[in-house]
């Protein structure tokens, strides 16, 4: 009777009236215009020229032209009924060179973009750093740097204040599990490197970054709220023999914990044993300057995993089982359609005592979507964002403090080593003309979110 609950239609007024509704993007997927205005040069520029790192070889080059496009795309944002919006800023248009001269343009820009938001009557949510970082601070090692923190903090002050007299919603960093992990252990994202060695510092640092990030920010804007963005996913045995299940915890450390407990006075996860090694990275007093407490925290959901052990696998000795092997509804990222995911990791960073409030700050899906008669009939993005609202629902109804919700993405735009293939957006991009078209799951969106 009680899942029956959650697959009807969903109804915005169950959230009640404080209930965040919105929309994601970020600046290297959608701006382009890579050289214009003083902008200078960011590790995906340089990581997606090189031979055989990005599907059909596609790059960030033109994108959205979101840059030139802005006005039209965040009209289109409020004729949809979305009233908030998060967007990043690109640290290469702000400090081309990651230090030193600030870009006037790079500025300006940024502005441009929250005064037509707040023209519009929509809320900017700005996210600082959203993986594109400065190509001349990957050249000095980049994340592996300890001077990062230096680097960071004085971008982030830079952002706090220029930005922060209209700015009231921040987000310090974006799924930093994701660019250490695939851009410093698997070398599948930029700026492409690889193995522990550069894996951990660049953990370390990004919680440094993190805390320090928030702690600026609080300090600059005493009103503003301050979070951060986790990516998360529902963790599931293959099997309950005990090796699995083992298997399992340790794939949770690295797909749920390691980030959120770093930076929450909980330390680094001792359960796997090379996490240990973390400490040579590590200077005196660093246990506090770790620690931030941030006013949300972001989670982006898409999928469920399910994890085995395995011999064969450094490390974590566990293997995910692909969706594609498992006889269940995929997403052009073949990733599986499972809304329960959703309910889920709310209840489980909800538990965390140090979590005051979560903000979905991304969920959505990619599929193969074509314009006809003018219209894109998206049913499969449709139901997958309907079943996932009412799993954010049924966890609000226990009492989590789960207080909104934004649809990844926009537009269809480039999905970093997947480059144009995979279409999350609710408006459908020619990307030949650069024609917008607003699928039937944004018209849904937008009737859903309707005053
Ligand atoms: C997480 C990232 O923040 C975003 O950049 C990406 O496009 C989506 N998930 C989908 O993979």
């Amino acid at each position: 009777m009680k899942a029956d609950l959650y697959n009807q239609p969903v109804n915005r007024a169950f959230f009640g009236d404080n209930f965040n509704w919105g929309v994601s993007t970020a600046a290297p997927q959608i701006e382009g215009a890579l050289a214009i205005d003083g902008r200078g040069t960011s590790i995906w520029d340089v990581f997606t020229k090189k031979k055989g790192k990005v599907l059909n070889g596609d790059t960030p080059d033109i994108a959205c032209e979101f840059y030139e496009r802005y006005r039209e795309d965040i009209a289109l944002i409020k004729e949809l009924n979305i009233p908030n919006f998060r967007f990043s800023i690109a640290w290469p248009r702000i400090l081309p060179n990651g230090t030193g001269e600030v870009n006037p343009a790079g500025i300006a820009y940024y502005n441009r973009i929250i005064d037509f938001c707040l023209e519009l009557g929509i809320e900017p949510w700005v996210t600082i750093y959203h993986w594109d970082l400065p190509h001349e601070l990957e050249l000095k090692g980049g994340w592996t740097n300890r001077e990062i923190v230096n680097w960071f903090s004085n971008y982030v002050k830079i952002c706090a204040n220029a930005f922060g007299d209209r700015v009231k919603h921040w987000m310090v960093m974006n799924e930093p599990a994701v660019f250490t992990g695939a851009g410093y252990f698997l070398g599948i994202h930029a700026p492409g490197r690889t193995g522990i060695k550069n894996f951990l510092p660049a953990v370390h640092h990004a919680v440094l970054c993190m805390a320090a990030g928030g702690k600026l920010l609080r300090q600059l804007l005493p009103g503003a709220q301050i979070g951060t963005t986790f990516s998360c996913s529902h963790i599931e045995p293959y099997s309950n023999k005990p090796k699995d299940v083992a298997a399992a915890a340790r794939a949770d450390v690295f797909f749920n914990r390691i980030f959120i407990e770093a930076v929450s006075s909980m330390g680094y996860p001792e359960d796997i044993k090379v996490l240990s090694r973390i400490k040579q990275y590590m200077l005196p007093g660093d246990e506090h300057l770790m620690n931030f407490e941030f006013d949300f925290i972001g989670l982006q959901n898409y999928t469920r995993e399910i994890v085995k052990a395995s011999l064969f696998v450094p490390y974590i000795g566990a293997r995910l089982v692909k969706a594609q092997h498992r006889n269940v509804q995929l997403t052009d990222m073949k990733w599986e359609v499972y809304p329960p995911a959703i309910y889920e990791v709310i209840k489980k960073f909800d538990a965390y005592p140090f979590v005051k409030k979560i903000i979905i700050t991304e969920n959505g899906s990619a599929f193969p979507d074509e314009v006809k008669d003018g219209r894109v009939d998206d049913p499969l993005r449709l139901k997958y964002l309907q079943n996932h609202i009412n799993q954010v629902l049924r966890a609000k109804n226990d009492g989590c403090k789960v207080a909104g919700y934004f649809i990844w993405t926009l537009t269809d735009n480039f999905e970093w080593a997947e480059g144009y293939h995979p279409r999350f957006g609710i408006i459908h991009i020619d990307f030949k003309t650069q024609k917008r078209t607003i699928k039937n799951s944004g018209l849904w969106y937008g009737k859903f979110l309707a005053p």
